[in-house]
């Protein structure tokens, strides 16, 4: 058979409880004579506090063994002070993006049958965000001089290098040329210049290249306006890593709910693993009571099969969600009761 292994990283606070069901679904799904041979590994808040690691150089060179990562969320109780600063945010997310040069971040937003959009008449919606993963405000450039004074001064440099704006933005027309051909970038050019310049100059030149791709702009607060009146219009958003974070918690909120919406960190390159897990966190306000919805995990894994060349496989799982929202539920269900129709789904087709 062939065999594929999985690094799971369930997390913290909902994290184990979708990824349960993300792992039933994995299993599930395997095509005939294909296996997911899944590895736990304990990174997360609880690990830290346990074992005072966060995610060492040996841990990286096991990740990088795998054909894949699935990742739940992971941040631990906010009001622990040994937590502060988002040091698991930084420490194991952040790094394992950085390190695996995950430089495509992709976010699909669609509406599904049954689900309300909390927009009267969404229209037509169904686009990705292509974020920027590995540069912008996100690497860390910056810091804090006389701290705790009334003369702090606090900066996080955007680091915008053209090698990986270019590399991002080609991603972006290749992902627009196979979808409906519209490619907006999303950016803050007017006041943002230096940056804003690079990646508009590398959108002017990278589009000659793709004539059938249509292009537009749009500075990222105007963005949110037509995200909420006018979503339809979007088809690939290519946009950086702070802008990109934002607008798909907006776009998950307008398909109807967080927990609905998955993403793949993606190392195009295949240099390295690619990671795949929900757009939301760790959800501590829900965390242990079966409340949180598994099916942003459960897309994830779709998106996982679909970069290992298993479209079929990846189009059975979006088929058996869309079935499962579609019939919906007149109670609402544990984590589990969801992971578990959608399994029951899969078996029937
Ligand atoms: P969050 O996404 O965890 O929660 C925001 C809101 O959405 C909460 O009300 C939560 O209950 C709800 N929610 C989230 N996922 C849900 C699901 N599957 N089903 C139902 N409801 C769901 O964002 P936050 O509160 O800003 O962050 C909490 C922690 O998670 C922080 O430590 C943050 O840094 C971390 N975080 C981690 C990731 C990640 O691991 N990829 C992503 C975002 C936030
Ligand atoms: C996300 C999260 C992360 C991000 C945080 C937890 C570092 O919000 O995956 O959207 O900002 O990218
Ligand atoms: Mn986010």
């Amino acid at each position: 058979p062939q065999n594929h292994s999985i690094a799971v990283i369930a997390g913290d606070g909902i994290g184990p409880e979708v990824i349960a069901e993300a792992v039933k679904v994995l299993h599930a799904v395997a095509p005939e004579g294909v296996r997911f041979n899944t590895t736990d590994y304990p990174f997360g808040a609880a690990h830290y506090l346990a074992s005072g690691s966060i995610l060492g150089d040996d841990d990286l060179t096991a990740l990088a063994t795998h054909d894949a990562i699935l990742l739940g969320a992971v941040g631990g109780d906010p009001r622990d002070p040994r937590l502060a600063g988002g040091i698991i945010e930084r420490g194991l997310l952040l790094k394992l993006r950085f390190a695996f040069d995950h430089y495509v971040n992709l976010r699909p937003t669609t509406l599904y049958p049954n689900v309300v959009s909390p927009l009267a008449a969404p229209g037509d919606v169904d686009f990705v965000v292509v974020r920027e993963g590995t540069e912008g405000p996100y690497v860390g450039n910056g810091g804090v001089i006389r701290a705790g004074t009334p003369h702090e001064i606090a900066t996080e440099v955007s680091i915008n290098t053209a090698h990986g704006v270019e590399r991002l933005v080609r991603f972006g027309f290749e992902t627009a040329a196979k979808r409906r051909g519209r490619l907006t970038l999303v950016h803050k050019t007017n006041v943002l210049t230096n940056a804003g310049g690079l990646w508009q100059r590398t959108v002017n030149a990278i589009a000659a290249e793709y004539p059938a791709v249509s292009v537009d702009y749009l500075h990222v607060d105007a963005a949110t306006i037509f995200l909420v009146t006018n979503p339809a219009r979007f088809d690939t958003i290519v946009t950086d890593n702070l802008f990109g974070d934002i607008l798909t918690d907006l776009a998950a909120a307008i398909s109807g709910g967080i927990g609905l919406a998955a993403s793949g960190n993606i190392n195009p390159d295949g240099t390295f693993p690619s990671m795949f897990e929900p757009v939301h966190g760790s959800a501590p306000d829900i965390a242990g009571q079966q409340k949180a919805d598994p099916t942003a995990a459960i897309l994830s894994v779709a998106l996982l099969l679909d970069h290992l060349g298993y479209a079929d496989a990846s189009a059975r799982v979006a088929a058996a969600v869309t079935a499962d929202l579609a019939e919906g539920s007149p109670t609402p269900r544990t984590t589990a009761a969801v992971g578990d129709a959608i399994v029951a789904r899969l078996a029937q087709n």
